[in-house]
């Protein structure tokens, strides 16, 4: 069935309380209305229509190059109003799957079992029945079969008492689009052109409307306000964690991890408590994530170990690597397999070698670091003279002894030893010491101040 799919997220979502549209509120660091073109997609319809129309330019922004036909809506005067600007729009007799940009969890598998249950019907929609149903249509059966949607402000009480709700997913075939969609009127409580109103007209032409039931309740939550934001959230997390564990990975605790982008795992992977994940982020066989660590579009590879409140970012991490705890790894950084990063050291669009060992207290920027290399505690690369950036580079075998300063650019040659509390601002030779410190001396004359009388 050749079909388009048009998404509502013309509204502003005055529920919401906020300045931005309801539709680019982001869910796990992407908007609303992305989760719901994404699902979309899959379905690989012949055309994706989005109804923009408050804050129409800055959804399209946050939209663009996705090859998406934007129609807009310019006074929003309800969601089958929004679904009428686009019948000039729609590939002749194509059905039309309408998407909620406020849906934001539904499964592309969902929509294909509802596309494939319409059979003859001329209108098939999504309920579900959610655990409290008010603020939702209620879809109003007889005997016969669906009848109507009566939206939550127009219903009677003994229709509020109906458990079972419209989603916002509603297929119409293409035969009957125009014709039904063209029959809206905003003869009702909010005076809106509702879309819902379809089953309705449907019925009294005499056409069967099919009704799909959504087993999981949670996938077609609703977002209007911070709260439904905020459950949304919580269970886009879950479904992630989920996903996850199917995959082997051991999770300490399920509740209290932050997936907000894709992890890509491989075997026997450990993560422990309050970890958040972001952008893409891949983990080689026996990794393990220690508690508290943030990471963010990097790769880590088989066999290394995060310690404990770590932050990487952009960052990509060998094998049998150690970090942390309590290490920042900044973008651009790049180490090599079995490094070792310890306790308050900063690294930035730096390489380090093999086996290289930066354990203490330094901070490691601009710098190409070979293997074998040894960093003392407290060790600066001083990269910045206030205006431009300068490379230090740091040959293999080179040992540095504690508190050196590298003033860049500077280089230090393969197995050097610096000595401790050192300012290098010069080539360091190969294999020697060097040393650039006042020599200690010990003054004989001197004697401790004594406390001088007050009065
Ligand atoms: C709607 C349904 C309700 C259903 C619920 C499911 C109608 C009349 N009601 O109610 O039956 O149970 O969703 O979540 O459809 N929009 C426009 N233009 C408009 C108005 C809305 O594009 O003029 C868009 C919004 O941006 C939003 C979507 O349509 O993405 C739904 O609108 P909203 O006002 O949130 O409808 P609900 O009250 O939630
Ligand atoms: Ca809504």
């Amino acid at each position: 069935m050749p079909l388009s799919i048009v998404i509502l997220a013309a509204g502003q979502g005055t529920r919401m309380k906020s300045a931005r549209p309801k539709v680019l509120h982001e869910l796990a660091g992407k908007p609303l209305l992305q989760h719901v073109v994404d699902a979309g997609r899959a379905l690989e319809p012949e055309q994706i229509i989005a109804v923009v129309g408050h804050g129409g330019e800055l959804v399209q922004a946050a939209m663009q190059g996705q090859d998406l036909y934007f129609v807009e809506q310019r006074e929003q005067l309800g969601t089958g109003h929004a679904l009428q600007q686009c019948l000039d729009h729609v590939n002749p007799g194509n059905a039309v799957l309408v998407l909620y940009g406020d849906v934001p969890l539904v499964r592309a598998e969902t929509m294909a079992s509802m596309i494939e249950q319409t059979g003859d019907a001329a209108v098939c929609i999504l309920s579900f029945e959610p655990p409290d149903p008010s603020g939702y249509g209620r879809v109003v059966r007889q005997q016969a079969g669906v009848q109507t949607i009566v939206e939550h402000k127009d219903a009677t009480p003994e229709q509020r008492a109906i458990g079972e709700c419209f989603s916002g997913l509603m297929l119409i075939r293409g035969d009957s689009l125009q014709r039904l969609v063209g029959a809206l009127d905003n003869d009702n409580a909010q005076q809106e052109y509702y879309l819902t109103d379809v089953v309705g007209i449907a019925v009294s032409d005499g056409e069967s409307v099919a009704a799909v039931v959504c087993d999981d309740p949670d996938e077609v939550n609703g977002v209007n306000n911070q709260q439904q934001l905020a459950a949304v959230e919580r269970l886009y997390r879950g479904r992630q964690v989920e996903a996850l564990m199917e995959h082997g990975v051991k999770v300490y605790d399920p509740l209290r991890i932050d997936l907000r982008g894709v992890v890509e795992v491989g075997q026997d992977v450990e993560i422990d408590v309050n970890c958040v994940f972001e952008g893409t982020v891949t983990l080689g066989d026996n990794v393990r994530i220690g508690a508290n660590c943030v990471i963010r579009n990097s790769s880590i590879a088989a066999g290394s170990v995060i310690q404990p409140m770590t932050s990487i970012d952009e960052a990509v991490i060998g094998r049998n690597v150690s970090i942390g705890p309590f290490a920042r790894i900044r973008p651009g950084t790049g180490l090599a397999d079995d490094v070792r990063i310890g306790n308050f050291v900063e690294t930035k669009k730096s390489q380090i070698g093999q086996g290289s060992k930066v354990n203490h207290l330094s901070y490691v920027g601009d710098t190409e670091m070979g293997s074998g290399v040894n960093i003392g505690a407290g060790t600066i690369t001083c990269n910045y003279d206030g205006v431009n950036k300068s490379k230090t580079i740091i040959e293999d075998g080179v040992f540095i002894g504690s508190d050196t300063q590298l003033v860049a650019p500077v280089r230090v040659e393969r197995n050097a030893t610096i000595g401790a509390g050192s300012t290098i601002t010069k080539t360091v030779p190969a294999d020697k010491l060097t040393i650039s410190r006042a020599k200690q001396v010990t003054i004989g004359s001197w004697s401790k101040p004594v406390k001088k009388d007050s009065k």
